[in-house]
């Protein structure tokens, strides 16, 4: 039958086995009526079971980790919800195989939002690697990325400064503050500086967003992955509101139309501030200009910036709940890193494994980008780490990253944050397991897969926002998104001109 099974040595009674040696099994789970099976799962996505209890539930219930399950956003004006889900470290591997998956247009899910927010263009995130301008949007992608190397510690430690005094300023006020507000513009400052060189919150820059440019970006993103978001309400709210944000989020897929205007503001940005990225992109890769621009505007609003604020956010959450103890240490190893290597710099960054341990664990918990999907390219054999499943060519394939990333197999205790598990050689070992950039942190991404190609630069910069955070602070005290106080440190140096008071 082409598969790989062993059904030669099998007696008629014995179950069939896979070459490796696990009982190959139809995959469990169905999808219900038409239309009303989609539909109710719907409902118990977004508002009765919710997300992760989605999947958890029915994984106990078919005591699998991959089974059949309706997706979101599904009926009635969206595609054919019905996908193979994936919730293990060894099924969830299938997705990187871009040998076995088909990755055209199945960036954000089921469906491809009006491709009128890139400009008409289909940007490189909704390419499969086998259609040609995969190779040439990921070289340039690249190309981008090489050009911010120098930019990204300068960058990044001035934008941070102006984070900590809004923060600071908030305490001093309020006595809280909710951290995002200031992290949010100070990393729309940060990535476009490192990316492109200029700032669009900068007054003098040409074309300027101005201080709104945060909210104005987010106004562009937030329609293009709405269709997909669990909002989480308070019973009493939710019961009254359900069905308008049914209608009005999860029904149809929101119009370009709503957001033209902030995009054309973006886009003007872009023409006027990114000359040289655009000239390079059509003298270097023969790229057409406006198509040049429409990616590079995509790689930094949306997957770079988009993914910042997810992770960001994370860390800070994350860290500020850990233990006085915990961060004294973190603190302490960042400012004898910094000591050591005569400021933060590469080597010092470098020489920070807890650090760099407690960064693997955010992602670990909270991936930022929690679905990953594809299509098979042919008839596949799929393993989980008990079974094996029998896929169709065409069948979509789900993955839930938090699931696996919380693979009971591979990591232990994988419900508690424990910022110190990759620490030492067997900590080493678990970095493999470690996805969110839709492939291992071990491997590399090429123009030939879909890893992300930011994936070296956001590794970097989650280490940066910890070791500013800890260089400057000694501890601080999150509760959810806010932050309630913060401890700054006692001694007061400069080194090479990296100010780590700052009274
Ligand atoms: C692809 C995550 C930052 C550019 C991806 C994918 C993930 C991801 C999961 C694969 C999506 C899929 O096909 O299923 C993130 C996260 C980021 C981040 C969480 C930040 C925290 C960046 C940055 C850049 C970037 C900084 C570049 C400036 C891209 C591009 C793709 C991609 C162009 C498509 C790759 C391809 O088609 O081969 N990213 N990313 N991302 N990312 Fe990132």
């Amino acid at each position: 039958r082409g598969l790989n099974v062993r059904s030669a040595s099998i007696s008629r009674d014995a179950p069939v086995t896979t070459s490796s040696g696990l009982p190959l099994k139809e995959v469990p789970g169905s999808y219900g009526l038409p239309f009303f099976g989609a539909f109710f799962d719907k409902m118990a996505f977004y508002w009765t079971e919710g997300t992760p209890h989605y999947y958890e539930n029915r994984m106990a219930q078919h005591k699998s980790t991959v089974y059949r399950m309706n997706t979101v956003p599904g009926p009635p004006f969206f595609p054919d919800p019905r996908v193979i889900v994936l919730l293990d470290q060894k099924s969830y591997r299938t997705l990187f195989d871009v040998d076995k998956v088909d990755k055209k247009d199945a960036f954000v899910g089921t469906f491809v939002p009006d491709v009128a927010f890139t400009g008409g263009y289909r940007v490189l995130a909704y390419l499969d690697p086998l259609e040609e301008k995969h190779t040439i949007l990921k070289s340039f992608c690249f190309e981008i990325l090489k050009s911010s190397g120098r930019r990204v510690f300068p960058e990044f430690h001035k934008a941070l400064s102006e984070v900590f005094v809004q923060w600071e300023t908030g305490l001093e006020k309020n006595g809280k503050v909710k951290f995002n507000e200031a992290l949010s513009v100070g990393t729309v400052s940060f990535n476009f500086r490192a990316l492109l060189n200029a700032d669009p919150t900068d007054p003098d820059t040409k074309a300027t967003l101005g201080k709104d440019a945060a909210s104005i970006i987010k106004s562009w993103i937030i329609p293009q992955i709405i269709p997909l978001s669990v909002i989480r309400l308070p019973i009493f709210l939710k019961l009254a509101l359900a069905p308008f944000i049914e209608l009005l989020f999860h029904t149809f897929p929101m119009p370009y139309s709503l957001v033209k205007t902030k995009h054309q503001k973006i886009v003007a940005f872009f023409r006027e501030n990114a000359k040289e990225t655009l000239d390079m992109a059509e003298k270097q890769f023969g790229l057409d200009r406006e198509e040049a621009l429409h990616n590079l505007l995509f790689y930094t609003c949306f997957n770079a910036w988009g993914g910042i604020n997810f992770l960001f956010p994370a860390i800070v959450s994350r860290l500020g709940s850990t233990s006085e103890e915990f961060q004294r240490e973190l603190s302490a190893e960042v400012r004898k890193a910094i000591e050591d290597n005569g400021g933060l710099n590469p080597a010092a960054l470098n020489s920070m494994p807890l650090v760099q341990s407690a960064v693997y664990e955010v992602f670990r918990t909270d991936p930022p980008v929690a679905y990953q999907y594809g299509r098979a390219k042919k008839d596949l054999i799929i393993e989980s780490h008990d079974a094996a499943f029998q896929v169709k060519k065409g069948e979509m394939l789900a993955g839930y990253m938090p699931l696996a990333h919380r693979d009971p197999k591979v990591f232990a205790d994988p419900e508690v944050f424990n910022p110190k598990r990759f620490l030492g050689e067997k900590g080493q070992k678990l970095v493999q397991y470690v996805i969110w950039s839709n492939g291992p942190q071990t491997e590399t991404p090429s123009a030939h897969n879909k890893q992300c190609p930011g994936k070296d630069f956001i590794t970097t910069i989650a280490n940066l926002l910890v070791a500013e955070i800890y260089s400057t602070y000694e501890m601080l005290k999150a509760d959810g998104d806010t932050l309630v106080s913060v401890k700054q440190v006692s001694v007061c140096r400069v080194i090479l001109g990296h100010a780590l008071e700052r009274q």
